[in-house]
């Protein structure tokens, strides 16, 4: 009959739809050989990084950041820390005891305007400098000249524990003047001008040395440092004798990997897709941080944000309509993304989300949008647990082990507040580094109280 008919019709147009929607997802599919594969290239990088002859052209930097071991508990004494790079900017004082290894901290935490983030150098770093006066202020402790860690969470080149070039800005900073500068320099001059104050500037930080340094005061085992968060990057302790580009063949020194820039040579473009490339040209760094761009809180949701535009173009979602807020970068921020993958929504929640974000949907659109952002998540996951296994590895086989216990710390939003990507980042590091016993500890606030651990083991040195 004819409505027989209808109904099958009908139904086999949902089914060619549901097979379209499951070709993009499958997009994002990493098989096991894959995920090898990137574990081995990553382990190349690594070692380009190290050596001094392929160190100029690596993509995955290795820079050497001059701290040589954790703290000892024997730590003390009141400093200020400075954590510029994440989520937010933040003024933190941090009191040390030693003995029963007591950390307090008060922050104070501020906003960087856009056209700050990406004006002039010194428009940021006196922003920054009065940031610091007001929560002086507010701590009554103007003219108390207290050390300082500066956590700067972007790749910088360091002679020393207290000097750090800044190679260039990645994530959404793009303020002028400042790359191939000193930004202790760049800091210092900032109070210079104000001439209100002084501060004893003793670290400069990335803050995943921060991480693993909090976690390394409380768990010696905890060499590796990781940040899943609006960036995603990886510090670990590394022998002396395998950094070419520092003297001394002794112990061993932390390596900032700047692992974001991982793929940038063009090494993982077989897995990319073609909504990597339009986050990537659409972004203020143009082919650089490509591993970055496929596994960190700034750029998932504008992963998400271009599937959708491309779905909704082959009419498989919001009635074939794109909307001005679908066109809108920057929509699905982290929270957002960990919300709608929460398994403890319904369906109709999803839908709320959606609508708060301006987004119109029908039932089955925030079906095919939750998916999409699970599978967008789940591969920056793999991808972010690949290129662990390949450090795990690399540890346990520098060290002749057959077997490796180690500790990662790690902070982030992304590895914080998503619902499975702390989980399947862990499964993919057993499966990639089976040899390898991993445990994974939440840095309670590494950007602060690192700088501030990083501060006092300097100043007792
Ligand atoms: C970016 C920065 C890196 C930082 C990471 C996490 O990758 O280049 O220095 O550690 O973000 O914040």
């Amino acid at each position: 009959t004819k409505g027989a008919a209808m109904v099958t019709a009908v139904a086999s147009r949902v089914q060619a739809q549901r097979k379209q929607i499951d070709e993009v997802l499958a997009l994002f599919g990493l098989a096991h050989e894959q995920l090898v594969g990137v574990q081995h290239k990553m382990r190349a990088e690594l070692e380009y990084g190290l050596k001094r002859k392929t160190h100029p052209l690596a993509t995955v930097k290795m820079l050497a950041t001059y701290v040589c071991g954790m703290p000892d508990g024997t730590e003390k004494g009141k400093f200020l820390a400075l954590d510029l790079g994440g989520t937010n900017f933040r003024v933190l004082l941090v009191k040390i005891r030693s003995g029963r290894k007591s950390v307090r901290m008060y922050n104070k935490i501020f906003a960087i305007p856009l056209e700050i983030m990406q004006g002039t150098g010194e428009e940021l770093f006196d922003h920054i400098v009065q940031c610091i006066a007001d929560f002086l202020d507010y701590m009554g402790l103007k003219g108390a000249r207290l050390p300082l860690g500066f956590t700067f969470s972007f790749p910088c080149r360091q002679k020393s524990i207290d000097k750090g070039t800044l190679i260039e800005w990645t994530k959404g900073f793009k303020a002028t003047d400042c790359e191939g500068e000193d930004v202790v320099d760049m800091l210092r001059e900032a109070i210079k001008r104000r001439n209100e104050f002084d501060l004893d500037i003793v670290a400069v930080v990335n803050d995943t040395v921060g991480t693993m340094m909090t976690c390394g005061y409380e768990d010696p085992n905890c060499e590796i440092g990781l940040i899943a968060g609006t960036g995603s990057n990886m510090c670990y302790m590394e022998e002396m004798r395998n950094i070419e580009l520092v003297e001394g063949d002794k112990g061993k020194m932390c390596i900032n990997t700047e692992w974001g820039g991982f793929g940038d040579n063009g090494c993982i473009d077989d897995i990319r897709t073609q909504y990597d490339k339009e986050v990537d040209e659409g972004s203020l760094n143009p082919g650089k941080q490509r591993y970055e761009k496929m596994t960190s809180g700034m750029y998932l949701g504008e992963i998400v944000r271009q599937i959708l535009i491309d779905l909704t173009k082959q009419g498989l979602l919001f009635r074939g309509q794109i909307s001005e807020r679908l066109r809108t970068r920057g929509i699905f921020e982290t929270k957002f993304l960990s919300q709608i993958e929460s398994d403890r929504l319904a369906l109709l929640q999803v839908r709320r989300i959606l609508q708060q974000l301006g987004l119109d949907s029908t039932c089955e659109d925030s079906i095919v949008v939750k998916e999409v952002c699970g599978a967008v998540s789940r591969r920056a996951a793999q991808l972010c647990g690949a290129g662990l296994a390949a450090v795990v590895e690399k540890r346990r086989e520098d060290q002749g082990l057959e077997h490796l216990r180690i500790t990662v710390g790690v902070d982030g939003t992304l590895y914080k507040l998503h619902p499975h990507f702390s989980r399947i980042l862990q499964e993919t590091v057993k499966e990639l580094a089976p040899q390898c016993d991993v445990t994974f500890m939440l840095s309670e606030d590494g950007s602060g109280k690192g700088a501030a651990l990083i501060t006092a083991v300097a100043k007792r040195l």
